[in-house]
Order: C-alpha cells, then structure tokens, then sequence
C-alpha cells in the first residue's frame, strides 16, 4: 500500500464546478479529441436547462465547463452541437439523456472522513448527545432510534465514514435502531455508493490503513466495503430541490459540498426545508468552507473540536 495510508486524513478540497473527479465512473475529456465549440445562446439554453433538473446555477462565463462536460456526450449522443444535445434530452421521455447530463454536470468529489474534524465531533460529541436525549425520551424497552442523513452523500465514503464512526462506538448495536440515509441526484454515483466499491486511487483518500484493513476487502485492484458496515446505510435518489418531508424526521443531517452550486435564494430555501426535517435540537453539518450566515436564521452556530456545527433553535 502506498506511503499514503499513513493514517493521516488528507485534506478535503474545496469543490467546485471548475474541479472534476470522477475517478470510477471517469466523465474526463483527456484523450478526446473532438472539441465542439458552445455558443452564447446555447450556454443560456443549457444552463437554464441544468438549472431546471438540478439546481445547480452555471455563471454565464462557464462555457469551458460547458465545453469540457459535454463534449464526449456530444459525440456518444451523435449531436452536432449543444443544441441539439438539449433538444433530444427534452425530447426524451425515458429521461435517459437528463440522467446522463446529471451525471457529466455533478461534481462528485469526495473522501473518507473528509475534513476529519467533522468526524471527532460525531464521535465525541453530537453521536453521544443524540443518544442520550433519544434513550432518555424512548421507551424502556425499545431501542434506541437513531436517524442520519447523508443529504449530498456523492459516491458514499460520506455515510460509509459515519457507518465506521458508530460501528467504534456501539458497544451492543441491537441497543439501537440506527438508520443512515444517503441520497444524491446523481444516479451514477448512488449506483456506485450502493454497490461499496472504491479504486485505489479513492482508497488512499481519507482512509487510515487499520481501517481499510478492518472495513474493506480487496477485490481484484479495487476495495469492497464489507456487508457489516455496508448493511447499516441505504442510499436513493433525491434532489434537494424537490420538498423534503416524505423523507420523515432525522437527528443529525449532513449537507456538505453542494449548496456552493446554488444560488443563494435556492440555498435558503434548502436549509429551510432542512430546518424543518430535524428532531427538536437536531444538528446540522455543513462543508468546512461553508457558512449559514444570512442564509438561514433557523440554526446556531457552535463551535467544538476546531469545527463549527449547527443545532436548530
Ligand atoms: C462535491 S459532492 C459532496 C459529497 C459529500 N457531501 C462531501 O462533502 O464529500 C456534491 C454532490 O452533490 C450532488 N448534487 C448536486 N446537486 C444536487 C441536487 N440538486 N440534489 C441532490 N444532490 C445534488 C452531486 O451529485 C454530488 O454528488
């Protein structure tokens, strides 16, 4: 293994619609060669059309992101141009070339236990506090509900770190009745966090060696997540933009890395409807460049362990 399983968490980059990491479902251009150039009209009819099935606002400068994203879906969609890449997508009732579009204009970047202070605060904190409260207010004899959602959760390791998190501090786990939710809009990522399947080159981000050891079996040059921890998480698709209720009430949410694609009149209203889906005193876990000032007045921030969190009021 390489010198970078040294257990040292690496630090997680800020993502931006600029930066692609697509590492086991690779969307990159390097190799292609065909470049189609994108228009000013169609920046606007494309944009207008990503933002419509996402959410996620394209600056009207991005016309090399436009480029870089679509150009091999050009040529494998047989489109001579962006526009007609939008007109067969809106013509297409099974939604086969909108999934494609989400998936080549998401930004999955991820890592285990990115930021890793996020993690010790779940662990010695947040995690600790959840249960207390839960027991003290459940049933005698009833486990213990715990409820967490991954609310951008890309291709798993998010979850799949929390998952880690309370297998180490669960000293009897049929005490709890613990759910971990992820769900991303992207279909290619949530296909590959359900299956649990990492590359090397994902592997060596954030994971310390003991854990990989632990946690994963190698299969061939990739890593399996085993069914232990695999079994504790279920992942679905769900945009953020759509109402939020069905998906019931939770103790803790992490929304990290995504709202940065939204405008601010989309990220309020998201951290509303978040508000609104959390137990009372519920906690909030946002990106470690984030920030929910004049965003959204339902939450105070606090501080612990060098990271800012937030509980509902
Ligand atoms: C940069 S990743 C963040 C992953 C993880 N939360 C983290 O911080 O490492 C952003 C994720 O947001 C997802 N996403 C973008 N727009 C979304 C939307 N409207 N609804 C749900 N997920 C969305 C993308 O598919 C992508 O997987």
């Amino acid at each position: 293994m390489s010198a970078l399983l040294s257990g040292k968490p690496a630090s997680g980059p800020t993502a931006s619609l600029t930066s692609s990491a697509k590492p086991m479902n690779s969307r990159s251009n390097i190799g292609f060669k065909k470049s189609v150039k994108i228009t000013p009209q169609e920046i606007n009819l494309l944009s207008t059309y990503i933002y419509s099935i996402s959410g996620i606002h394209i600056e009207p400068g991005k016309a090399y992101l436009l480029e870089t994203r679509f150009n091999r879906m050009l040529d494998s969609e047989k489109c001579k141009n962006f526009s007609e890449l939008y007109h067969k997508a809106k013509a297409d009732k099974s939604k086969t070339i909108e999934k494609k579009i989400i998936d080549a204009i998401t930004t999955n970047e991820t890592l285990f236990f990115r930021d890793s202070n996020p993690f010790e605060l779940l662990k010695q904190k947040i995690i600790p506090e959840v249960i207390d409260k839960n027991t003290k207010s459940g049933q005698h004899s009833a486990p213990t509900p715990l409820r967490i959602w991954s609310a951008a959760c890309s291709t798993g390791q998010e979850i799949y770190s929390i998952a880690i998190v309370l297998k180490e501090l669960m000293i009897s786990p049929n005490k709890f009745n613990i759910q971990l939710i992820g769900t991303d809009l992207s279909d290619a990522a949530i296909k590959q966090a359900s299956y649990g399947l990492y590359n090397k080159f994902e592997i060596e981000r954030g994971l310390a060696l003991e854990k990989l050891q632990r946690y994963f079996t190698p299969i061939g040059s990739n890593w399996k997540i085993k069914d232990e921890i695999r079994s504790m998480a279920s992942f679905s698709k769900f945009n953020l933009m759509d109402p939020i209720a069905r998906l019931g009430k939770f103790d803790i949410v992490l929304c990290r890395n995504v709202a940065i694609y939204f405008t601010l009149e989309d990220r309020k209203k998201l951290f509303d409807k978040i508000a609104g889906c959390l137990n009372p005193g519920g906690y909030l876990l946002i990106g470690s460049t984030e920030s929910l000032s004049g965003v959204c007045p339902r939450f105070v921030p606090k501080r612990h362990l060098k990271s800012i969190f937030y509980q509902i009021k």
